[in-house]
């Protein structure tokens, strides 16, 4: 499995896999358009001809920042998500990022394994940060080599 840029034939199947991610931002077809026109940069993965997981980043100085990433919930744990973070920390090296950075609910257990296996570290919270339901949010820094 190889990951690829997003183009606009892939936004409505990414908004399926949204639709059954309630832990990530809820974007929109417009949000998802912009990436595939360079606006910020994003990724996927296909497996057997269907979009199968996503993610998006953007530059900010010295840094990315992973803005939305989700695996479809039958086919995680099978390394896609590894594939995903890779094509963004790939693009990262690119322009010499030094670190990578992101916003996680405190209870996305599986979401905080996943980024700690990656070498992520928690470096802040932002109380009551989230809606539906309210909640913390974990900032997570992973330095870039
Ligand atoms: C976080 C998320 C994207 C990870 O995606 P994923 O495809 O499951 O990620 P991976 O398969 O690369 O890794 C997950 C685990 O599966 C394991 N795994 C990878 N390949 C495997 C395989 N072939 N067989 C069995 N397990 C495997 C990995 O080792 C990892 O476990 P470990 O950290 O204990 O080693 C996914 O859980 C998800 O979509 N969550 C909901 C949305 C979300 O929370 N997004 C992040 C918001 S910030």
């Amino acid at each position: 499995m190889r990951s690829r840029p997003i183009e606009d034939a892939d936004v409505k199947r990414i908004l399926a896999i949204q639709a059954a991610c309630p832990e990530i931002a809820q974007w929109t077809t417009w949000d998802y358009n912009r990436v595939a026109r360079g606006e910020m940069a994003g990724w996927v993965v296909e497996e057997e001809g269907s979009v199968a997981g996503f993610i998006v980043a953007r530059k900010i100085a010295h840094e990315i920042e992973i803005l939305n990433f989700a695996v479809s919930p039958e086919l995680r744990e099978r390394g896609i998500g590894a594939i995903l973070l890779q094509a963004a920390l790939a693009w990262a090296k690119t322009f010499e990022a030094t670190h990578a950075i992101l916003e996680v609910r405190s209870s996305n257990a599986a979401a905080l394994h996943f980024y700690e296996h990656h070498n992520f570290q928690t470096v802040g919270r932002r109380s009551r940060y989230y809606n539906s339901p309210i909640e913390d949010a974990l900032l997570l820094s992973a330095k870039l080599p």
